[in-house]
């Protein structure tokens, strides 16, 4: 694929002609990690997406400045979701529709038992109606869940149902072309500045970097990280990325030949932590005071920590880490996390 080439203006009015409204808190900070980087022998600078503001953050507050835009546009009254109990999605989903005066309810399979605990404590504290499934077959969960949906049409409910509008998802790639953008007036400002490795989680947001960065002619690889299978993790980065590219009015289409996955760094599979993830998670906090969740963005340094010591870049490289957040998660994996027992 090659994008069309644009001026950093053609790219801000195609984002400013979508309706938009303004949840996250921009622009979130670019750091330079200088302990981290010493250890590792490459500068590495965090862009905080963890920082967006919205019940405890992360880089789904960015999606819902479209995606919200899109709810309130369809005069709707209420989110219907479908998220696992640890998802981030479903917590920042419940704080937007919160936010924006619309009711939330959420459908988490195979949940029922589950400790209050995370994300799942989070939504149910904003007042999210919550429904923790024992079933995580996908024909149960969607019966379910339309069930639920005819019922909220039937008390006079205008229903956003996030698992079949498109904004839900493509605002991911969108929300991270408009990322490029501020990233890019960011590392403007920095000295050295040459060639950027950047490393994310695989998924909607790798594809609206990788987009922006190719039709801004900008000196950036972006790897994406896999922290589960495809299916699991929900690393779609072509079909968000093609809904994204429609929306935007672009006639191009990304393939799975344009896009780098790493795919080493699953370890035992989604939401269970490596060795090396936890590894990261303790490396970071230790060296920078800052926290990394156990589901993505721990996997992701291991992969950046992992490629430092292989020597994979090169000397006068900038790696940049996507810190996209996933923080409530941290609580539920205690036990993996802590280094010691304290008796
Ligand atoms: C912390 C975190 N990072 C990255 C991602 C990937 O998000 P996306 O597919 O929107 O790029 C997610 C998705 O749930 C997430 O929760």
């Amino acid at each position: 694929m090659r994008m069309p080439s644009l001026s950093r203006l053609d790219l801000r009015q195609r984002i400013d002609n979508l309706p938009r409204i303004n949840i996250a808190c921009l622009p979130t900070p670019l750091q330079e990690a200088p302990n981290l980087s010493n250890e590792l022998g490459v500068r590495v600078l965090i862009k905080r997406e963890d920082l967006t503001g919205l019940a405890m953050g992360g880089n789904k507050v960015r999606h819902m400045d479209f995606c919200m835009a899109d709810a309130i546009s369809k005069g709707s009254d209420v989110s219907l979701n479908i998220n696992p109990w640890m998802s981030n999605n479903a917590r920042i989903i419940g704080a937007a529709s919160k936010k924006v005066g619309m009711d939330y309810v959420c459908v988490a399979p195979d949940s029922k038992g589950r400790p209050i605990q995370g994300n799942l404590l989070i939504q149910d504290i904003m007042g999210a109606e919550l429904h923790l499934l024992s079933t995580s077959d996908q024909s149960e969960v969607m019966e379910y869940t339309d069930k639920l949906e005819s019922k909220l049409v039937e008390h006079g409910k205008t229903v956003y149902n996030h698992i079949k509008e498109h904004m839900s998802r493509s605002s991911a790639t969108i929300s991270y072309m408009d990322a490029t953008l501020e990233l890019d007036q960011q590392l403007q400002n920095l000295e050295g500045i040459g060639n950027v490795e950047v490393f994310i989680a695989s998924g909607g947001a790798q594809g609206g970097l990788m987009l922006a960065s190719n039709s801004l002619n900008l000196p950036r690889n972006i790897t994406g990280v896999l922290v589960g299978t495809s299916e699991e993790s929900f690393a779609d980065v072509v079909t968000w990325s093609n809904n994204a590219l429609n929306h935007l009015g672009f006639s191009e289409r990304l393939t799975w030949n344009d896009v780098i996955q790493l795919d080493s760094y699953i370890g035992p599979g989604y939401a269970i932590p490596s060795e090396p993830c936890i590894e990261a998670i303790r490396m970071v906090a230790e060296l920078e005071g800052i926290i990394l969740d156990p589901i993505y963005t721990g996997k992701v340094m291991a992969a950046i920590i992992d490629h430092a010591r292989n020597n994979k870049f090169k000397e006068d490289d900038t790696v940049l880490f996507m810190h996209t957040g996933g923080l409530p998660e941290l609580f539920n994996f205690a036990d993996e996390l802590k280094r010691r027992d304290y008796k």
